[in-house]
């Protein structure tokens, strides 16, 4: 399967097709090959691509400077403190400049919509890094580390642990609904600290999608209900990026009947795996990881330790998938 991506922005997985994910998937599996034999894939020499981050990072930004390395391509790292970014210029005004010196933008920030607005004047590739709504390339290589795992996903259940709403939930609502797996967020109704629930917009727009695929999306509170036949159990972190760290009270009480435990993936199909995005708090060996554990007792969050290391884990693996599915959305959009 080959089909022509170039030219195209990467901002969110509702933008694709299932054939153009399907097709982002197989050219991840191709490069993840090329990789493991020691293949030069130096298909992009001569062009070069900036990094914009105006949050911190450690995948993301590795995938994408690896990833372009290994396709012969020139990369800029700026992040706020190093370049006028914010401050002195504009994110639109930068992306205008920079869109006439690189061939791919690449930017994490915050507001999915002034990056959709950024991307329409850069002039060139843009993809999203994360914003607060979306992490597209995270859910690309959560579906490849599926794949690896089970072949075949269409008909599979991932659950979700934790709170309904982030960009990393979000986004697997839209792949799952695309690939025809069924979804299950399993958190808590309400957070007084702020909205937690899947844009009404959003969800609409992918239950849609499921019923076309032939898959569900469930909602619950019920973790008995939720993990039931699951396949991949996975969680996030109870505090994002950019988020109040006063919320770390409200969402250790909301949220810790979600963590992800051995009891938890004993009630998942045999076989079931855990998943996370990472960062994780599994332990205290985190500077907040230490400090919530000195304030409120606490020395596991969304995952236990016992988990997050057991051999049902695949948090590694998924972390190194981020870079072979980089590379496949830089490679199309830039070819
Ligand atoms: N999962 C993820 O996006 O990790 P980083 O924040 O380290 O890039």
């Amino acid at each position: 399967m080959s089909l022509n991506l170039s030219g195209r922005h990467f901002l969110k997985l509702l933008d694709f097709t299932t054939e153009e994910i399907e097709y982002l998937l197989q050219l991840s599996a191709d490069f993840k090959a090329l990789k493991r034999t020691g293949t030069p894939h130096r298909y992009l020499e001569g062009k070069n691509i900036v990094l914009l981050f105006e949050k911190t990072s450690t995948r993301t930004r590795c995938a994408f400077e690896v990833g372009a390395m290994d396709l012969g391509m020139g990369v800029t790292y700026l992040d706020p403190g190093s370049s006028q970014m914010g401050k002195k210029e504009s994110i639109e005004d930068t992306a205008r400049v920079l869109g006439r010196m690189y061939d791919g933008i690449e930017y994490r920030g915050s507001d999915q919509e002034i990056f959709e607005e950024l991307a329409e004047k850069a002039g060139v590739p843009v993809w999203n890094g994360l914003t607060n709504e979306f992490h597209p390339t995270q859910a690309l290589a959560d579906i490849l580390t599926m794949r690896e795992e089970f072949g075949d996903t269409k008909g599979m259940k991932l659950t979700y642990l934790g709170k309904e709403q982030g960009n990393v939930s979000d986004s697997l609502l839209v792949i799952c609904a695309k690939l025809g797996i069924n979804f299950c967020s399993c958190g808590p109704k309400g957070d007084a600290e702020g909205a937690t629930h899947f844009d009404p917009e959003v969800l609409a727009e992918c239950q849609r999608i499921a019923a076309e695929n032939g898959c569900t999306i469930q909602l619950t509170e019920d973790i008995d209900e939720g993990v039931r036949d699951a396949d991949v159990i996975y969680t996030d972190v109870w505090v994002g990026m950019g988020q109040s760290e006063d919320l770390w009270k409200s969402r250790i009480e909301l949220l810790s009947p979600y963590r992800v435990t051995p009891e938890v993936m004993a009630k998942a199909n045999p076989g079931a795996i855990f998943m996370h995005c990472l960062p994780s708090f599994h332990d205290t060996n985190t500077t907040i990881g230490a400090e919530i554990a000195e304030k409120f007792g606490v020395t596991e969050m969304e995952v236990s330790d016992e988990v997050f290391e057991s051999k049902q884990s695949r948090v590694f693996q998924e972390a190194e998938n981020r870079m072979h599915t980089i590379k496949a959305v830089m490679y199309a959009t830039l070819k």
